[in-house]
């Protein structure tokens, strides 16, 4: 029988944010294979540290997924990725094409079906896809894979806010806290951020011309929401997102902006 490979969407975690088919797949095979974000020097392990001081809380959240299905989890040590590098695209290709090569060790070293638990949804801000390919392409491996969907974090920000992500008929533009700027020149009415670790949002030249609806943490323990005319919130926010890193010991932050026609004038 063909080997099996199957990137679960995995929403925010917890058990009662998998769907029923992401259950049973994650159920169905011999292991689980995830990158494990230490922050020591290389992105790695220290050999013998079982303990370390910054585990990656993510990995903990995956363990945790893992321990209720009964299947074991095998940590591959992230490869270093330069963050603020010259070439962006040449360094998000060479940081795919080493953990391509980090993934197929594991592989060719341990038989068996195997699983990546995705956070949130594979299609959305996610390399596993890309990876699973690019292990594929090297040619050493054969197996199929499937993608099970997950709960993505924009579908969450609607949920919890009770909102349509746009006006009838609107179009809704997802993208990064880099990229915002651009698509505010652009004229989008309706943006969903992400990737956003300093509220880009706070620097947009007319506040008043939009609403936020902002989010963090979402579908934990943790999770924190807000909303109302941007430059109102923006002290909100920022005691809100504070609150939600010193419970998770993490933060991931999402939000809509909606541009409001009527405070052009
Ligand atoms: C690498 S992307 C992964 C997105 C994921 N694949 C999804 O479908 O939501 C990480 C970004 O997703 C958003 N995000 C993920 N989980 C979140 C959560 N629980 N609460 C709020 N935003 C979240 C944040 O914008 C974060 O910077």
């Amino acid at each position: 029988m063909t080997r099996r490979v199957r990137l679960i969407g995995i929403g925010s975690g917890s058990l009662d944010q998998l769907t029923g088919e992401a259950r049973a797949a994650l159920a169905s095979v011999d292991y689980v294979v995830a990158a494990a974000k230490h922050r020591h020097p290389g992105g790695s392990l220290p050999p013998g540290d079982s303990d370390p001081p910054h585990k990656d809380p993510l990995l903990a959240v995956r363990q945790a997924l893992c321990d209720a299905a009964g299947v074991a989890l095998v940590e591959v040590p992230d490869p270093p990725r330069d963050r603020d590098p010259r070439d962006y695209g040449a360094a998000v290709r060479d940081w795919h094409e080493a953990r391509a090569a980090a993934y197929e060790r594991v592989l060719l070293e341990r038989p068996g079906d195997v699983g990546f638990l995705v956070w949130g949804d594979p299609s959305l801000y996610d390399s596993t896809i890309r990876v699973v390919e690019q292990v594929l392409e090297r040619g050493r491996l054969d197996f199929d894979y499937d993608v099970l969907p997950g709960l993505a974090a924009p579908q969450l920000l609607a949920a919890r806010h009770r909102i349509v992500l746009h006006e009838v008929g609107q179009p809704v533009l997802i993208t990064t806290g880099r990229r915002l700027a651009e698509a505010v020149a652009e004229g989008h009415p309706n943006i969903v951020v992400m990737l956003d670790g300093s509220l880009a949002a706070r620097d947009l030249p007319a506040p008043d011309r939009w609403r936020i609806w902002w989010s963090a943490n979402l579908g934990t323990p943790a999770e924190e929401l807000v909303s109302g005319p941007l430059g109102g919130v923006l002290a909100q926010i920022d005691r809100a997102r504070e609150r939600a890193r010193n419970a998770s010991g993490w933060v991931m932050e999402t939000y809509l902006l909606r541009c409001l026609e009527d405070a052009e004038a």
